[in-house]
């Protein structure tokens, strides 16, 4: 049993996941998705508890200790799973908040049970959290909890930090329930984005909606301040960096590279398969470049690793039908006897072994439509002490912002994926390194301890005080 705790993480997901066979034998695994890989290795470095779902639903555990962190599960009904998790979480804030990349859905039974597991994850979290203790709510599967937790626990420091985009206020406005969500965030004492444009519109939303003022980063309730700010999300580079210069990942890097067949290039694509990711479009110039003979028969092999995601909501199903589909008519036009083109894979991998796979590749591929930030853009860097590798980045990912010596793209753009695949491809070493050398220092800097440390800083900064002058006109709770 694990005891009330002064440092809380509140999110949909625990670090791990548990999976039960159909003969009912049960077992654990890594939780996907950047989320977990950011947040695991705080945790494992401060002492609290972390709460969230397990992953299998209908099922009820007790807290329980797993790599150095406190665990405390809460339970979803296969109900719940559907139209919280499934549903309103990933059906509906998901696209809209990726620039409506596919179309939202907005119904009545998502939205009311998204609210009523908020209320669970705020009781759990009321129960769990000591005298004065910091709760981290995270991203936007919980934005109800802040304000619910705050009627709750009034003593608390709560903060909240989005991992997606926050989307522009004439997106946001299609919500049915759209005051709700915004009440729900501004319940935390710090809410925190990716990018300061994330922030930037939160901000004017919150003016627009609830007719709050703002100044600078601090928005002004009747009675408290709120403050706003971008925290741009990061990687354990130590880790990385001490993990690829181990024996057994540089040969495993070795092997990969025979495996395929020892080609000139190695070209590299990990994401969860998720429609945001542009997986189809740069399939697509791929595609092309071979179809048009810039690239050579056996010159490159595209290693595509696809991580199973949302396999039961509809876009998700469509979107795998589709890209396996193309991956096989690329293959099918382009393979010569010993050699397919595109490596795809629809799995999930070791940190090792992944590792492995970044010191193998000579082309990182990261061309989402949207994202929020990209964390396997940042891996990528980190585990390139060698100062080889060239990272094709989509404009789009929150990681541009900082990967400015990336091969930046348009990825609707595929003339533009093609031409800056070909050009990180010829690119000579001494352009290679000098572009890496910078990309690395910044990640190796703004690593994913000093995003922490500078978020759990603010939230115990005292905000400005609540000035009646401002004349905010809305009252919190
Ligand atoms: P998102 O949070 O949308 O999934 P990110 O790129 O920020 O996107 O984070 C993805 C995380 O999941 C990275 O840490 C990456 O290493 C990990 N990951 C992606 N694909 C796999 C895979 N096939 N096996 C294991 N881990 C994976
Ligand atoms: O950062 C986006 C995010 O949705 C996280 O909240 C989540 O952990 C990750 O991607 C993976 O998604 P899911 O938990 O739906 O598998």
């Amino acid at each position: 049993m694990v005891g009330r705790s002064s440092f809380l993480i509140v999110a949909n997901r625990l670090p791990v996941d548990r999976n039960v066979e159909q003969d009912g034998t049960a077992s654990w695994r890594r939780s996907p998705g950047g989320l977990v890989t950011a947040i695991a290795p705080v945790m494992q470095r401060r002492h609290g508890a972390w709460l969230g779902w397990h992953g299998a639903a209908d099922e009820e555990l007790e807290p329980f200790e797993q790599d150095g962190m406190s665990l405390i599960p809460v339970p979803l009904s296969a109900t719940e799973v559907e139209l919280y998790y499934e549903g309103f979480s990933n059906a509906t804030l998901w696209p809209l908040y990726h620039d409506v990349v596919a179309p939202p859905i907005f119904e009545r039974p998502m939205w009311e049970t998204y609210r009523a597991v908020n209320e669970r994850f705020a009781n759990a979290a009321a129960e769990a959290a000591e005298e004065g203790a910091v709760v981290w709510v995270q991203d936007y599967q919980l934005q109800l909890v802040p304000a619910m937790l705050r009627k709750l626990r009034p003593d608390l420091r709560i903060g909240f930090f989005l991992h997606i985009p926050f989307p522009p206020v004439e997106l946001f406005w299609r919500l049915p329930w759209r005051r709700e969500l915004v009440e729900g965030l501004l319940g935390a004492d710090l809410v925190g984005f990716q990018l300061p444009g994330g922030a930037a519109n939160f901000r004017r939303l919150c003016r627009r909606l609830l007719g709050v003022p703002y100044k600078g980063n601090e928005i002004f309730l009747e009675d408290r301040v709120v403050t706003t700010q971008a925290f741009p999300i990061s990687v354990d580079f130590g880790e990385l960096d001490s993990m690829v210069r181990e024996p057994q990942v540089i040969s495993r890097a070795k092997e990969i590279r025979m495996e395929l067949g020892d080609p000139e290039h190695v070209l590299l694509g990990v994401d969860r398969l998720d429609y945001t990711k542009g997986i189809g479009q740069r399939l697509e110039a791929f595609g092309e470049l071979l179809k048009e003979g810039r690239i050579g028969p056996g010159e490159a092999v595209f290693v595509q690793i696809a991580t199973p995601s949302r396999e039961r909501v509809d876009e998700y199903r469509r979107l795998r039908d589709d890209i396996e589909l193309q991956v096989g008519r690329i293959n099918g036009e382009n393979s010569v006897l010993g050699n397919q083109p595109i490596q795809y894979f629809h799995q999930s991998y070791g940190k090792q072994e992944l590792a492995a796979l970044y010191l193998a590749a000579d082309v990182m591929l990261v061309t989402p439509l949207r994202d929020g930030m990209n964390l396997v853009a940042k891996e990528y860097v980190s585990c390139h002490h060698d100062l080889h590798g060239a990272l094709v980045l989509s404009e789009f990912a929150g990681a541009a912002d900082e990967l400015r010596q990336s091969f930046l793209v348009n990825p609707y753009d595929v003339e533009d994926v093609k031409r800056q695949m070909l050009t990180a491809m010829r690119a000579t070493p001494h352009e290679l390194a000098r572009r890496m050398r910078t990309m690395r220092r910044r990640v190796a800097t703004y690593d994913v301890d000093r995003w922490a440390s500078e978020f759990l800083t603010a939230l115990e900064t005292p905000a400005s005080a609540p000035a009646t002058s401002h004349s905010a006109s809305w009252r919190s709770g």
